[in-house]
C-alpha cells in the first residue's frame, strides 16, 4: 500500500525562474532555445503542476556594445536594431510556448528605475567610488573603444579574432587591454591608451563573503561551482561599471559629464529584480514580488549560458 502518497496539501514553495536576457541584436537559433529557454520552460512547468508559485521573467538585454557596434555597423540606431529583434523574440516564445510570466526589456523605465535605486543603495555604502582609468581609444576615429570595439589575440588560448570582453575560443572573460595586438573594430587602427573617468564597484570587498558563499552551494553544477571558486580565489578586483558609451541606462548622477552610461553587466542582471517588480505593479500588487525575493524559502533557479557564469554566480550575487 502506497503510504507515501497522501493529499494532504503542503505549503507551496515561491520558484523564481530567471533565464538570461538575450541581447537583441540578432535572431535566436537553436543553441539558445535548448541551452535556456526549453529546460527553464519545462522546469517552470514542473514547478507549477506541483502546485508551486512560479514566476519566471526575462527580456531582451537591449544594451552595451554588442547591440551598439551592430547598429553601427548597418548605419542605423541602436534603439532600431533593438525594436526588430524584441517583437521577434516575443513572437518565438509564443510560437514555441515559453510560458513567461513576464518577458520585458532592459529598455523600459522602472529598469531605469530599480538599477538608479541599486547603485545609490551600494553608493551610499561605500561600495561605489569614482576613479580614472586607462582605456583604448582610437585616434582616428577620436572615441573610446569599450568592450567589443576592440578586437586582438586572447593571451590564454592564442585565438587572433578574441573580443574586448570576451574570447569565444577559451570562453575567458577579457578586458580590452588584456588582448595582444589589439585593433579597433571601427577603423582597424592600433588603439592608444588615454585617461578616462569611472565609477567603479568594489568587489574586492566581497572576496571573503563571497568565498564562504560559493562554498556553501550546493545543488550547483559542479563545473559551475569550481569555476567560481577558483575565479574568486585568483583574487578579485575592483570593476569598472560605466562606459565611454551613448547608448545605455544613464547614470544617476552627473559627476562625469556627458557621453558615459551604466556598464551593461551590471544592469542587465538587476533585469530578474526589475522584472519581478514590473510583473508584481501590472497585476495590481506592487509587493508581490517580494514573496521571491525576500523570503528565505523561496529558491532562485537561473537558466544560463556558460559565458554567463561569473556575472551570475560572482558579480550579482556581490
Ligand atoms: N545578454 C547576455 C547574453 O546574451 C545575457 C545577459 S543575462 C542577464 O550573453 F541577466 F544579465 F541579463
Ligand atoms: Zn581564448
Amino acid at each position: 500500500m502506497p503510504t507515501e502518497l497522501s493529499n494532504e496539501p503542503r505549503t507551496p514553495q515561491h520558484i523564481l525562474v530567471a533565464v538570461a536576457w538575450p541581447y537583441a541584436n540578432g535572431s535566436l537559433h537553436l543553441g539558445h532555445i535548448a541551452g535556456a529557454y526549453l529546460p527553464a520552460d519545462i522546469f517552470a512547468r514542473y514547478h507549477r503542476m506541483a502546485g508551486n508559485r512560479v514566476l519566471m521573467v526575462s527580456g531582451s538585454d537591449t544594451h552595451g556594445t554588442p547591440i551598439t557596434v551592430r547598429a553601427e555597423r548597418e548605419g542605423r540606431g541602436p534603439q532600431d536594431v533593438v525594436d526588430q529583434f524584441h517583437p521577434e523574440f516575443l513572437r518565438y516564445w509564443q510560437e514555441l510556448g515559453i510560458s513567461f510570466d513576464l518577458f520585458t526589456s532592459t529598455g523600459t523605465e522602472n529598469h531605469e528605475q530599480v538599477t538608479h535605486d541599486i547603485f545609490n543603495r551600494l553608493s551610499e555604502r561605500g561600495y561605489i567610488y569614482r576613479g580614472v582609468s586607462q582605456q583604448f581609444f582610437d585616434p582616428q576615429a577620436g572615441r573610446f573603444l569599450p568592450d567589443r570595439y576592440v578586437e586582438g589575440t586572447c593571451p590564454n588560448c592564442g585565438n587572433e579574432s578574441a573580443r574586448g570582453d570576451q574570447c569565444d575560443s577559451c570562453g575567458r572573460t577579457l578586458d580590452p587591454e588584456d588582448l595582444i595586438k589589439p585593433r579597433s573594430t571601427i577603423t582597424g587602427a592600433t588603439p592608444e591608451m588615454r585617461d578616462t573617468e569611472h565609477f567603479f564597484f568594489k568587489l574586492s570587498a566581497f572576496q571573503e563573503p563571497l568565498l564562504a558563499w560559493l562554498r556553501s552551494r550546493e545543488g550547483w553544477r559542479k563545473h559551475v561551482r569550481n569555476f567560481s571558486i577558483g575565479f574568486v580565489e585568483e583574487g578579485l578586483h575592483d570593476r569598472s561599471i560605466t562606459r565611454d558609451l551613448e547608448w545605455g541606462v544613464k547614470l544617476p548622477v552627473e559627476d562625469l559629464g556627458p557621453g558615459k552610461r551604466i556598464y551593461v553587466w551590471f544592469e542587465a542582471v538587476i533585469g530578474y529584480l526589475s522584472a519581478s517588480k514590473e510583473w508584481a505593479a501590472t497585476r495590481g500588487d506592487p509587493d508581490a514580488w517580494r514573496a521571491w525575493w525576500e523570503d528565505a524559502a523561496a529558491r532562485t533557479y537561473y537558466f544560463i549560458g556558460k559565458d554567463n557564469i561569473p556575472f551570475h554566480t560572482i558579480i550579482w550575487p556581490a
